[in-house]
């Protein structure tokens, strides 16, 4: 079985039941990824629920006031986030009628939606074939397919991004993408991964070359 068939299929008996996987709904996925942003997935439940129950749709999040959304903020860290919400949901009023995009060329343009965001939105809402690549993604590739370039170098970028993307092509977007993602968070993660139990270690390169502990690799600037 190649790669991306063994994450899915790893995926589907290993995943968490988490709430914003239960809806293509792009106004709640933006809500969960933005809150999940430099934030673990057990600290951003709770402001994730709370947020979804004071503002169930963006146009309730573009009404309310700063003070509103930094109160129900308070306890995450980098207000910025809270902050940059108001004004891209206020955008989503104006430029699309309150209508949160669901195609990634339109997601990029808003304010506060990089590259990772807007792939994220655009598989899980609407199947749009964008790999996404985060810490999680950069940390299982470099180890699976032994990329020594650093994540963090211009080279590095544009090979990871190619990689990933070139994985995603038969998948179903939605499914792989959130699977790739949870494989780094539970089974390859970042300290003592439990390579011994892993489904993917007969062909994973940082395994066989005692690598797993050095790669990926980060430039330090
Ligand atoms: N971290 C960031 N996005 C996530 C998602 N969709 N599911 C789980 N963890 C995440
Ligand atoms: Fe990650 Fe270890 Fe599995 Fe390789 S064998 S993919 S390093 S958990």
């Amino acid at each position: 079985m190649n790669f991306q068939n063994e994450i899915v299929k790893w995926y589907k008996i290993n995943k968490r039941e988490l709430p914003w996987r239960n809806t293509t709904d792009a106004y709640v996925i933006w809500l969960s990824e933005i809150i999940l942003q430099q934030t673990r997935v057990e600290q951003g439940l709770p402001y994730f629920n709370k947020f979804l129950a004071h503002f169930p749709t963006v146009k309730s999040f573009a009404d309310a006031t700063e003070n509103q959304v930094l109160k129900l903020w308070q306890g995450l860290g980098y207000y910025s986030r809270g902050r940059n919400m108001l004004f891209t949901a206020k955008q989503v009023m104006e430029i699309h009628n309150g209508i949160f995009p669901i195609q990634y060329e339109k997601l990029i343009q808003l304010k506060g939606i990089g590259e990772y965001t807007a792939a994220a939105i655009s598989s899980f809402s609407n199947n749009q074939s964008k790999a996404v690549l985060d810490g999680n993604v950069f940390r299982v590739l470099a180890r699976y397919f032994g990329v020594e370039e650093p994540i963090n170098s211009t080279t590095g970028k544009k090979v990871f991004s190619e990689l990933a993307q070139s994985l995603i092509e038969n998948q179903k977007p939605s499914v792989y993408n959130q699977a790739i993602m949870e494989f780094g968070a539970l089974q390859c993660k970042p300290k003592s991964p439990a390579c011994n139990i892993c489904p993917l270690q007969i062909n994973c390169y940082a395994f066989k070359h005692h690598k797993v502990d050095v790669l990926p690799i980060k430039l330090r600037k």
